[in-house]
């Protein structure tokens, strides 16, 4: 296999960003390149000196496009693709009205396959390169998604729902055979190319005590794997889960009773919380997930991002597709901003970009192979055009800076905005730039 050598403005980021003035976190190199062999970064830095060591590699100028890393999203539901912007209600009923059905068909393998299939295509449209999904309670469907990312060499980290109770019984295991049927995927996917498992428990109305121990289990026997789920993302959610687990001391309590919490753990929303449960997750390094696009939709909330930062807590970002209602993280980092922005707290775009690249492979404990664009790290890159639609064009005339660049492409770009995206240093957008 030749080698390919990527040229343009190329951004990557040591360290998060302290502020607009913190260039020691990143470097920015005008005239940059970036080395590619066997989906690896072998070589970036600036151009003549990585061509200089690049011999007869194939030759693509991106310029005046900026080389970033591939975006990580940190929470999102693959068989939502089709209930994205299912109006009028918040979590319950959504849940009950679009999602369980919209579920329920990812018991069929050949949709689960297709919709995959669409589904690792509007990431990489996108410019995500790795996603933590939540497949359906059908074991089918994790096989279908972890395939599909495979054939693509796409990191991938996912998991097939569990979920036991208060659902139709269409999309409900049993506490033994969603035991079984995790344990059996982790064994056929968790290590295999780039795909790594995340047990994942729904949430705790849906799950009873016995598949939440169960989930504890898996956790205990497959320490290295991931666990997601939710947490605390709306009252009513709240409330009810207090009815069910009556002997818990918070919302947080059920899954850290049951062996769930660690660094490894990502709890979708976690957005009225207790103080005793940051506490909690300070302690065990579980990381919370910040789902803008989502909270707004379904009106559930503001993230206090400051006030879990204050904490040493790491947060990540996330889509939360199909409550959220873009695949795009510029999109999510444009509504991320203006929910800290209610709440009198900044989002400098130096930050923001760090967030969803190497911030998010950090709270994967991913940054030593995603997330930058390092030598050594796998080859997963976005190409950005800051001026890719008219409005961001005519404001580009007046950008003057990097951070005012990035800050345009952060709230007003999207899959317009990314001319190219390579995974495992293959190109995935049909028009090549
Ligand atoms: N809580 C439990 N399941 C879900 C889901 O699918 N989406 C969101 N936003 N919250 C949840
Ligand atoms: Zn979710």
């Amino acid at each position: 296999m030749t080698d390919t050598l990527l040229r343009g403005r190329v951004l990557t980021f040591h360290q998060e960003p302290a502020g607009p003035e913190d260039t020691d976190a990143y470097s920015y190199i005008e005239d940059g390149g970036v080395l590619m062999r066997d989906g690896l970064i072998v070589a970036s830095g600036d151009y003549e000196s990585v061509a200089a060591g690049a011999g007869d590699a194939t030759l693509i100028d991106h310029r005046p496009y900026l080389l970033m890393a591939g975006f990580i999203d940190t929470h999102i539901h693959f068989p939502q693709v089709q209930i994205v912007a299912s109006w009028g209600s918040q979590l319950l009923d959504w849940l009950n009205g679009y999602t369980f059905p919209a579920e329920a068909e990812y018991a069929n393998a050949q949709h689960a396959r297709a919709m995959a299939g669409r589904f690792c295509n509007l990431l990489t449209d996108h410019g995500t390169t790795t996603a933590v999904a939540f497949c359906s309670v059908h074991a089918a469907s994790a096989e279908a998604l972890f395939s599909e990312a495979d054939d693509r060499n796409m990191r991938m980290i996912a998991g097939k729902t569990m979920m036991d109770r208060n659902a139709p019984d269409a999309v409900l295991d049993t506490a033994q055979s969603g035991y079984d049927d995790s344990k059996a995927l982790i064994e056929r996917w968790h290590g295999t190319g780039r795909a790594a498992y995340a047990i994942t428990p729904r949430f705790a109305i849906t799950s009873t005590p016995e598949q939440l121990e169960m989930s504890g289990a898996l956790a205990a026997e497959h320490p290295g794997c991931y666990i997601q789920t939710h947490l605390s993302e709306n009252h009513d959610e709240i409330a009810y889960t207090a009815t069910l687990y009556p002997q818990a001391l918070d919302y947080l309590d059920v899954y850290e009773s049951n062996g769930l919490l660690g660094p490894r753990t990502l709890l979708g929303h976690a957005i009225h919380l207790k103080d005793r449960e940051i506490g909690a997750m300070a302690e065990t390094g579980a990381h919370p997930v910040f789902c803008p696009t989502s909270n707004l939709f379904l009106g559930s909330g503001l993230f206090d991002d400051a006030g879990l930062r204050a904490r040493s807590i790491q947060n990540g970002i996330a889509t939360d597709i199909g409550a959220g209602t873009s695949y795009s993280m510029l999109q999510t980092l444009n509504e991320g901003y203006k929910i800290l922005q209610l709440q009198d707290q900044k989002l400098h775009t130096l930050r923001a970009f760090h967030w969803i690249t190497r911030g998010n492979a950090e709270v994967l404990g991913m940054a030593n192979k995603i997330g930058t664009l390092d030598a050594g790290t796998e080859a997963d890159i976005v190409v950005i055009n800051a001026r890719a639609t008219a409005a961001m064009d005519v404001r580009m005339e007046r950008a003057e800076s990097l951070s005012d660049e990035l800050f345009v492409v952060q709230m007003m770009g999207d899959d317009r905005a990314i001319a190219q995206t390579y995974v495992s240093g293959v190109p995935q957008k049909k028009e090549t730039t």
